[in-house]
């Protein structure tokens, strides 16, 4: 699916979420700071997307969620991102740099977590394809993300 404003280049801090995304969704999210949600572009699409982010100068496959979480019915739009490693630590404070270079689709509700689990771990798959392609694999060595 296409939507303008790709690529979308941010940055931002680390900070708590509700802790839902390790715990409940086996998936663990790194929230951005309300800064970042507050400047996106008013025509900014809510959905998932995918890319690379950049934390303690690595780089790794991304995807994110930007919205309301319609299955918890979050009031405040979060912008999460889950990226595709395991990591010992968590990223709370740290500064994340993130370039979407895609969208995979708008969030949904879903009538039980397990749905919602397969849909991420679907959506993980969908990326990891992607992101082979020359297209997207250029903006994994970007200056914005490194420099
Ligand atoms: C790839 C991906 C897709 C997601 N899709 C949805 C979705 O369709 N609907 C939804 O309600 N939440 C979706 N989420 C958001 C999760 O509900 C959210 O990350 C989780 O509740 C953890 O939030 P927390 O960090 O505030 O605890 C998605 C998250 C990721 C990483």
């Amino acid at each position: 699916m296409s939507t303008k404003n790709l690529p979308f280049f941010l940055s931002g801090l680390v900070v708590k979420g509700f802790g839902r995304g390790s715990k409940a969704l086996g998936t663990p999210t790194a929230n951005l700071e309300d800064k970042v949600v507050d400047s996106l572009p008013a025509d900014f699409k809510t959905g998932v997307y995918y890319g690379w982010a950049c934390i303690d100068i690595q780089v790794y496959e991304m995807v994110a969620s930007v919205g309301w979480n319609p299955f918890y019915k979050n009031e405040k739009k979060t912008v999460e991102l889950h990226l595709l490693h395991k990591f010992e630590n968590d990223f709370y404070g740290k500064q994340i740099k993130a370039i979407f270079t895609g969208y995979i689709r708008p969030e949904k509700d879903f009538t039980s977590e397990e749905e919602l689990i397969k849909a991420i771990k679907h959506d993980i798959e969908f990326a990891k394809e992607q992101l082979q392609q020359p297209n997207m694999i250029v903006y994994k060595d970007n200056q914005f993300l490194i420099g």
